[in-house]
């Protein structure tokens, strides 16, 4: 095809939000709900919605399509509907501040018992735990990890960290069960694969010490929820979870409504950083398409 690189982005507020390269675009607005508009079907370079039915869908009606850059770092829901021959880049950086800032409020939040129901009449002596001195181990050690030990690492912790494969100060995943009677503070930031379901099992929870905190922000498949309930119900351990496995939980889920367990709906990367920070990434991923030059942040086939 000749003529401007005709490009999708999921927001209204994107055009304006690519600058200067857009007006060398064509550019098409869906956002993922209700008919396709008929220019999707042209489209080279595609910036996704959400994985609504009707975004998938219409993956499969772009004969042109050659790049699918979502914005988000997880791509489980757009894997299967990748058509053959194009390139798929994730949103990898976009969110790393905004879920590590949640991760550390998360963390402070439950150590200091900032949550806990105000006490009746004057309360006695109470020491809460702290992360000054205490021991986090981040299990999925990549950007997002990275930038949470970066947030944490003041108020004087130690960290550990696992990654699918070990390197030097990062252990594999294999060595989990041994480092997990060693954390305070365990932060699961793995993605959704195959091979992390059920990474977090009834023994990994059990290996944790009495009082432990369980934090997730990367992806509820990553922790059996039956076994994370039985733990934190009986007061052993305490989380907090921004995914869970089923999202959301049901209404009537023991872990709504169990003390030491904080709920949040998917949204540690959510803040208003989001946009500007997704489509400068955006902008810069058009600029290496057209000129050829290779992608950042192409997903390996595994992920
Ligand atoms: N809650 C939210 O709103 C939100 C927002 C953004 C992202 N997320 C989640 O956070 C995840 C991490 O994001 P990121 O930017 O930090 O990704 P990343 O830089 O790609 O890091 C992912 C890390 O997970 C490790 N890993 C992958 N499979 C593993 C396995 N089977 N066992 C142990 N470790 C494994 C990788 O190890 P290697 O380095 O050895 O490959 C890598 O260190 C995303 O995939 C997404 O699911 C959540």
């Amino acid at each position: 095809m000749s003529g401007p690189l005709r490009v999708a982005v999921p927001h209204p507020e994107g055009p304006a939000l690519l600058g200067d390269v857009a007006a060398e675009l064509d550019l098409t607005v869906y956002d993922g709900t209700g008919e396709p508009p008929a220019a999707l079907a042209e489209v080279e370079f595609c910036v996704p919605s959400r994985p609504t039915p009707t975004m998938l869908a219409a993956l499969g009606r772009m004969p042109h399509l050659r790049v699918l850059q979502t914005l988000a770092t997880g791509v489980d829901g757009f894997r299967r509907a990748l058509p053959p021959g194009v390139t798929l880049c994730n949103g990898r950086g976009i969110q790393s501040g905004a879920v590590a800032e949640w991760v550390a409020a998360a963390v402070l939040a439950a150590q200091r018992e900032l949550l806990a129901p105000q006490p009746q009449g004057r309360p006695g002596l109470r020491r809460t735990r702290t992360l000054d001195g205490a021991t986090v181990l981040i299990v999925g050690y990549g950007e997002i990890g990275a930038a949470v030990e970066a947030r944490l690492g003041p108020f004087g912790c130690s960290f550990l960290r696992v990654a699918r494969r070990g390197r030097p100060g990062v252990s594999a995943v294999t060595e989990l069960p041994g480092l997990l009677p060693l954390a305070d503070v365990v932060v699961c930031l793995l993605p959704g694969t195959a091979q992390t379901r059920g990474v977090f099992g009834a023994a990994e929870f059990a290996a944790m010490p009495d009082g432990a905190l369980f934090v997730n922000a990367g992806r509820g498949t990553a922790a059996d929820t039956e076994a994370l309930a039985a733990e934190t119900g009986g007061g052993r351990l305490r989380a907090v979870l921004d995914v869970t496995d089923p999202e959301p939980l049901p209404p009537g889920h023991p872990l709504r409504h169990t003390p030491g367990v904080l709920i949040t709906p998917h949204t540690a990367g959510q803040t208003t950083a989001f946009l500007p920070r997704a489509y400068a990434l955006v902008a810069a991923q058009i600029q290496r398409h057209r000129a050829g030059d290779p992608l950042i942040n192409v997903v390996a086939a595994e992920y």
